[in-house]
């Protein structure tokens, strides 16, 4: 190695790695990547390096205001270093021809998407998939993702979204997998892994863990909000998701829109070093969202150079659409504002995630057009979104065991989701196939053939206003052809149907686009127009079995009461109709939990599981006491607690059983209990293990997810089922952030959901 090769070695490991002194040794393939790069560093110009800096929207899809042009120009010119929302592998491999043939260093290009949840073969909305609770085949999703994917060009997804939300409101709720940072932190690792694998064969790709941080706090649920919380709050609540992803390997990371602790996130040093970098020891690159650099500007951080700087220094590698570090950081080194250093960590770090993709060693790895024919769409992953679709499900209701539904009869199929492909999606199905899917009534008569009959009608569009209606269902793509029939008729159509049916299904909810990036709402009750097909519906005295189309948690207080059966399918994604014709007569037996609290109203919004007690608790199974922490107007209960979900079975739970009443620091104890599926048809039942640190140095949740376990057993059979609880179980981030067990009393919950549990207790000494 050439001496001056050698200095920038050096230099640049120190500037990655703080202090010589700390820096661990290299493995042989890392010291190959870094002279690699090094060598190629040294041959770059200033402007090529802040070229690999900058990542333009092909323009293919349009998110966000902003646009880039004359794309090709740029790249010949070396000012880009990848692309995002182009789709197709002719398109991808033409492109990146024009990096590695006509732009001076030949260094290939990087090809983003938002592959969030599957590409052609779409599986359930991520907060759908949340509600599996089994990490296998949440991966697997993840992995078949990235096959098609990576078969079609992509080597980058802006997956997984990792955001803890609770409140309903927010329309990317759905993106997220919930509420919990427990089983957030599970579902965001997982993901990771099926993405990435081992980031070497030709379908493995770069994730992109998002939005961080703290998107999924916004204020009043309205997008794009201010968040504002403590630093404990944040560190035991809301950053585990993101960690756990970076634990788990995830090569790169989003800087979320909103402003953390008063500083926008995409120029926070201190989330983007301070705690990525240095806390969690973060290897990879920081990408920021569609504009976020520019963003600053209006948040009140000041010019373009200014926030561009701000950016580069905080530690963010990559500017998404803004253009803000092609178009100010030359400037920037000269008045001495940012570091050639800092210029080039970004570009190493950018350049390493190419070098670990294999893209110097085969540029055109994931341009493989006979692999897409094959492997994409392909009748086994379409099988695979089908069971991981009724898995995703969850039965909320089942009066007089309403279901499953016997395959005889009438059924009498009706609302606007019945014989709908598009809106069986959800949001951000940007590869979808969209007249591809299986509609509710496809899938009904599959399964039926010629042993019973299916009547539809629509019943009702999505909401009575038209206008509105464009807003919150047709926007992006026009999916939805409105019924220009009036309410009053629509319904009159339905009941028709309904006179002549056994039994209702009635599909009914939102649409695709109800929720998603800037999807907000302050209602979350099923729209009136559909409310009121349900009434009619519901006053036939039919039984009505109401198949619930949903991104967010809605408020179902009516439907609760009045409906005897709900299935929530969430958006189930390219094999709709068959997995929910499979739980509807009983050949999949529901299985899902929720990963996020129903409300009984908007009121009660952010409603959470994993609450403080207050000085002035209200005591269990109350209502209202005068000055106790509750409403005059509503209890403090939610309709359906987090973990909740039915089955066609039934499980009986007996008390639990501890190794030892005693934890030692460094030793672990187990809770046990016998789980017997009492009922008549074999299930799957989430068995969810809860703890509770009685006393500590700040208060503590009432309970928080500690352990789940997914088992399958067969009608009559019994099992015990074990947990491990150790030191580790009972650590929390104290008030100087410090992450500890304190000593003192416990109690051990084991239960179906968050609210009916098994209880134990203690000590750990
Ligand atoms: C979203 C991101 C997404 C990006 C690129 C933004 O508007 O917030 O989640 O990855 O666009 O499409």
């Amino acid at each position: 190695m050439k001496r001056a090769n050698i200095l920038v070695v050096f230099l640049t490991l120190l500037v990655l790695n703080g202090s010589a002194q700390t820096k661990k040794p290299l493995s042989t393939e890392e010291a190959k990547m870094n002279t690699f790069i090094s060598n190629l560093m040294a041959k770059m110009t200033v402007d090529e390096k802040i070229g690999q800096l900058n990542l333009p929207s092909s323009g293919d899809i349009t998110t966000g205001q902003a646009n880039s042009s004359d794309i090709s120009k740029k790249i010949k010119e070396g000012q880009v270093g990848g692309l995002f929302n182009i789709k197709g592998v002719d398109k991808i491999k033409a492109v990146q021809k024009i990096a590695v043939e006509n732009s001076r260093m030949k260094i290939p290009l990087l090809f983003g998407m938002d592959v969030i949840h599957g590409y052609n073969t779409v599986f359930p909305i991520p907060l759908g998939v949340s509600c599996i609770w089994d990490m296998a085949t949440v991966q697997k999703s993840a992995r078949i993702a990235a096959i098609e994917a990576s078969a079609s060009g992509i080597n980058w997804t802006f997956s997984p979204m990792v955001d803890i939300s609770r409140d309903p409101r927010w329309g990317r709720i759905s993106e997220g997998s919930g509420e919990d940072a427990y089983l957030g932190s599970q579902i965001a690792a997982a993901m990771v892994r099926g993405y990435q694998g081992k980031l070497q064969a030709n379908n493995e790709i770069l994730a992109c863990v998002k939005h961080y941080a703290l998107y999924g706090a916004a204020e009043a649920g309205r997008d794009y909000n201010t968040t504002d919380m403590s630093k404990v709050r944040m560190y035991n609540e809301y950053f585990p998701p993101y960690k756990a992803a970076v634990d788990a390997g995830a090569a790169s990371i989003m800087a979320s829109f909103n402003e953390v602790d008063g500083i926008p996130a995409t120029g926070s040093k201190w989330l983007m070093t301070d705690v990525l970098r240095n806390q969690w020891g973060f290897k990879g690159f920081v990408v920021t969202d569609y504009t976020g650099i520019p963003e600053m500007i209006a948040h009140g951080m000041g010019d373009l150079q200014t926030v561009s700087a701000l950016a580069l220094n905080a530690g963010v590698d990559m500017d998404m659409v803004g253009e803000g570090f092609l178009g100010t950081l030359k400037k920037s080194l000269a008045e001495k504002k940012v570091g050639i250093a800092q210029i080039d960590r970004a570009c190493r770090l950018v350049l390493q995630a190419k070098y670990k993709l294999g893209l110097f060693t085969d540029p055109y790895k994931f341009c493989n057009a006979e692999r897409a024919q094959k492997e994409v769409f392909s009748p086994a992953n379409r099988q695979v979104a089908r069971e991981v679709a009724g898995e995703s499900f969850v039965l909320l209701k089942n009066n007089n065991n309403l279901l499953p539904l016997k395959k005889s009869g009438t059924i009498g199929l009706i609302g606007p989701l019945a014989d709908n492909t598009a809106n069986m999606y959800g949001t951000w199905s940007v590869a979808a196939l969209f007249d591809q899917s299986v509609t509710v009534l496809q899938g009904l008569k599959n399964a039926l053939g010629n042993n019973a009959k299916v009547l539809t009608a629509r019943g009702a569009n999505f909401l009575a206003d038209s206008t509105m209606e464009h807003r919150y269902v047709n926007i992006h793509n026009p999916t939805y052809k409105r019924d220009p029939r009036t309410e009053a008729e629509m319904i009159k159509e339905a009941l028709e149907v309904a006179k002549k049916s056994d039994v209702i299904v009635a599909t009914i909810g939102e649409g695709s686009e109800f929720t998603g990036e800037s999807s907000s709402v302050t209602d979350i009750q099923i729209p009136e127009t559909q409310k009121n097909l349900l009434k009619a519906l519901a006053k036939t005295g039919k039984p009505v079995v109401l198949v619930l189309f949903t991104g967010r948690p809605l408020a179902l207080n009516w439907e609760q009461e009045n409906i005897p059966a709900i299935l929530n399918v969430w958006f189930p994604g390219s094999e709709a109709g068959s997995a929910i014709a499979d739980v509807l007569f009983g050949d999949v037996n529901p299985s899902g939990k929720l990963s996020t609290t129903f409300p009984q109203n908007v009121g009660q919004v952010p409603l959470y599981y994993a609450h403080k007690n207050t000085g002035r608790p209200l005591a269990e199974g109350k209502w209202f006491e005068k000055f106790r922490s509750n409403y005059l107007d509503v209890s403090n209960d939610p309709l359906y607690p987090f973990g909740f979900g039915l089955s066609y079975t039934t499980f009986n739970y007996g008390d639990i059983k501890l190794s030892s009443n005693t934890l030692t620091k460094g030793k672990s104890i187990t809770a046990s209990v016998t789980l017997n599926n009492t009922g008549k048809y074999d299930g799957k039942e989430v068995v969810q293990l809860y703890i509770q640190d009685l006393v500590g140095s700040i208060t503590r949740p009432v309970k928080e997810l500690k352990g789940f376990q997914k088992v399958n057993l067969k009608a009559g059979e019994s099992k015990t089922i074990t947990f491990n609880i150790s030191e580790n179980d009972l650590k929390f981030y104290n008030s100087d952030l410090k992450f500890v067990a304190e000593p003192g009393d416990f109690k051990v919950f084991i239960g179906t959901n968050s609210r009916d549990v098994k209880e134990a207790s203690f000590t750990l000494k």
